[in-house]
């Protein structure tokens, strides 16, 4: 799905008046089936250019064109139409405790079905083997029955990645999708996801903590600080210069270690549920 963004600019629902806005006017494209990454420091507005993307968040002003319709002129069921076209994982994946991974994972297909076979498939999912070959290529083959809260945040981050490859979706937005996971296991789930993607011709935009990961396995790397785009540019043309102009008074987050993935426990926090 093609992206167009037009001097688009967004505030966060939730600032104060008077507050510099989350994105100044910028200008996007992002072709059909083209795979980009997101990077810059905290607070750079990251998010919120994914959940502009996601048709969730209207701009404050200019023109967005998401697979060519401008979505917020569209009458409510057609918007709702195009979200269901689209797949956001959120950097905490929005899994309802008690749940399993397989039915998790199964619930990246509900868009895809009508609402019998919705209801139907979240007592008794219905393609366990489609589940299992999403879970197994992020390294959770042998979760598949395991409950979502007993699993650790790693894992669910996963089980939330996992999801993209059932979803019928032409557009993967991801948000931080390394961000609770060991270096391993963070090179496997991009490889993964770039690839898959790649593969299918879906277009992808993730944003990434981890700049190593953002030049090793993404083409086009766009910079943004500050609400601004730094740099747009092959990933071969960022140059550490850049990167520590991208980061500076941030220089800990362009070097800080990714967090080492917390062990499964029982006593795991509960998965937060998020509601869009
Ligand atoms: N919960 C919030 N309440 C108010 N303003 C917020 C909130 N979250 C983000 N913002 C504003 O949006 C800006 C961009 O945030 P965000 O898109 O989350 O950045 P990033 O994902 O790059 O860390 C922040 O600098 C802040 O000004
Ligand atoms: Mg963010």
């Amino acid at each position: 799905m093609r992206l167009d963004l037009t001097q688009i600019s967004a505030r966060h629902p939730a600032a104060r008046t008077g507050a510099p806005p989350a994105l100044r006017p910028l200008d996007l494209a992002i072709a059909e089936g083209e795979q980009v990454a997101i990077i810059g420091p905290s607070g750079a507005g990251k998010t919120t250019l994914l959940h502009l993307l996601a048709c969730a968040l209207p701009p404050a002003a200019g023109t967005l064109r998401v697979g060519g319709v401008e979505p917020w002129h569209l009458p409510r069921r057609e918007l709702q139409k195009l979200r269901g076209r689209l797949f956001l994982a959120p950097q905490t994946p929005p899994l309802p405790p008690r749940q399993r991974a397989v039915t998790a994972v199964s619930a990246g297909r509900l868009p895809a079905l009508g609402l019998w076979a919705s209801l139907r498939s979240l007592a008794y999912p219905s393609d366990i083997p489609a589940a299992y070959e999403a879970l197994d290529r992020f390294g959770l083959g042998d979760k598949l029955f395991e409950r979502v809260d007993r699993l650790s945040g790693g894992e669910r981050q996963r089980v939330g990645l996992a999801r993209a490859l059932l979803a019928p979706a032409r557009l993967w937005l991801v948000d931080e999708p390394l961000s609770a996971l060991d270096p391993t296991r963070a090179r496997q789930a991009i490889g993964t996801l770039v690839g898959e993607a790649r593969t299918r011709g879906t277009t992808l935009v993730a944003t990434l903590h981890q700049v190593d990961m953002a030049l090793a396995h993404f083409a086009r790397v766009v910079g943004l600080r500050d609400g601004a785009l730094a740099f747009d540019l092959p990933a071969r043309e960022v140059t550490r210069e850049r990167l520590e102009r991208l980061y500076a008074q941030h220089e800990h987050e362009l070097a800080g270690a990714p967090p080492a993935e917390e062990p499964a426990s029982a006593a795991a926090a509960p998965a937060v549920m998020h509601c869009r």
